[in-house]
């Protein structure tokens, strides 16, 4: 990004594919809850959690989305889903605890289980294409094992669990004694013919030990008002509410009310925000398989392609890193080093950016792979 941003100051025509966010603006309705909560001065500390109507419209949308029931006890806010899952692992994990984490992983599961002085334990998945099975978690568990964090659909894959085998991972859990995270701040992106799961749905005895962590952040643009939400068992919600009074209070108040705006609010804007990733999804892919030394899967959800671009490393390119690296300085064009999320040999490429930018920017792609491949 330093690289980029150098290259930017300097006048280059730079396309970057690094974007972790949407390129859209926050919808106007959700802008507008903002400032009459401004006008009308909730400017003050609220409850931890929030106040009332945030969980309760949370509450709501899982009631009316998933049919599911949860208890104002079992929900609270967050400074974004960063912060439900900081708070899920600090109040779980202890020194000599393991937590598994599938690769590739999206970068702050590690840190944040270090931070509690807990280890990180990996799951290969490459054989089964970056999707996660119960064998592969079986396979994983050792006496230590405490915690088990999933990620559907995944940063960086794109990749979506089906359903059955995400139930088959949370069976296992639930005999093992695990407990688990479910993030699902990109559950709103999904593809068809893949299907939007939440573990919300799973039954109670399914859910005695699992924490989900939501995110305003991806679904309605709003990456910067950071809000977000846990939903948990009661006790557990109790202990994660201690840490967050503790350290950050209170999620933004006026973030608050826009958030409660954006789940009660007209939904069109995530729809058009879809549709649009859809059309660039399609075509990035389309362009992908097209491109020597480069293998790319289909994701099903989220807006990142996660390409196999190993086949571009045979000489001069010797890692991910190098391709990340060269391609900046070759052709002014970003992607994330796969390496970064457990997975050397692949690069991220974020499709939250422009038509125009996806068809520069695979065009100067083409021309650095037909290069190395
Ligand atoms: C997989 C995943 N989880 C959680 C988050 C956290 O998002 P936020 O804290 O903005 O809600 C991100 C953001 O990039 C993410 O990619």
């Amino acid at each position: 990004m330093q690289a980029a941003e150098a290259l930017r100051a300097a006048g280059a025509d730079v396309v970057d594919f690094g974007a972790g966010e949407p390129d859209f603006d926050t919808p106007d309705n959700i802008k507008l809850a903002a400032q009459e909560a401004m006008r009308a001065g909730r400017t003050k500390y609220t409850s931890t959690g929030g106040i009332r109507e945030l969980p309760r419209s949370i509450i709501n949308f899982y009631k009316t989305q998933f049919g599911v029931e949860y208890q104002p006890n079992e929900v609270m806010g967050t400074s974004g889903g960063k912060q439900a899952i900081f708070n899920a692992v600090v109040t779980l994990l202890n020194p000599g605890d393991e937590a598994l984490i599938p690769k590739p992983y999206w970068v702050t599961f590690p840190e944040i289980v270090v931070f509690a002085g807990a280890k990180p334990v990996y799951i290969e998945t490459e054989e089964t294409g970056f999707v996660l099975t119960a064998e592969q978690v079986e396979r994983a568990i050792t006496p230590n094992s405490k915690l088990l964090i999933l990620n559907s659909p995944s940063n960086p894959s794109g990749r979506v669990l089906p359903t059955a085998e995400f139930r088959k991972i949370m069976e296992l859990a639930a005999d093992r004694g695990l407990y688990v995270i479910s993030d699902e701040c990109y559950l709103r992106f999904v593809y068809p013919p893949a299907e939007i799961f939440s573990a919300a749905t799973l039954p109670d005895e399914l859910r005695s030990r699992l924490c989900i962590a939501g995110s305003f952040s991806k679904t309605y643009a709003m990456t910067g008002w950071r809000v977000g939400y846990a939903l948990a068992p009661a006790e557990w919600t109790k202990q994660m509410l201690k840490v967050q009074g503790h350290c950050t209070s209170n999620p933004n108040s006026i973030a608050q009310y826009a958030a409660i705006e954006a789940l009660t609010g007209p939904q069109e804007s995530v729809a058009a925000m879809l549709a649009e990733y859809t059309k660039r999804r399609a075509w990035l892919l389309g362009e992908l398989v097209n491109i020597p030394g480069i293998k790319c899967s289909e994701p099903e959800g989220a807006f990142y392609a996660f390409p196999d671009v190993r086949g571009c490393l045979t000489g001069t390119l010797k890692t991910s890193a190098d391709f990340a690296k060269h391609l900046l300085e070759e052709e002014q064009t970003v992607v994330t080093d796969g390496a970064a999320f457990g997975a050397e040999g692949f690069v991220r490429m974020s499709y939250a950016t422009s038509m125009a930018q996806l068809q520069e920017g695979v065009k100067r792609i083409r021309r650095f792979a037909e290069k190395y491949a």
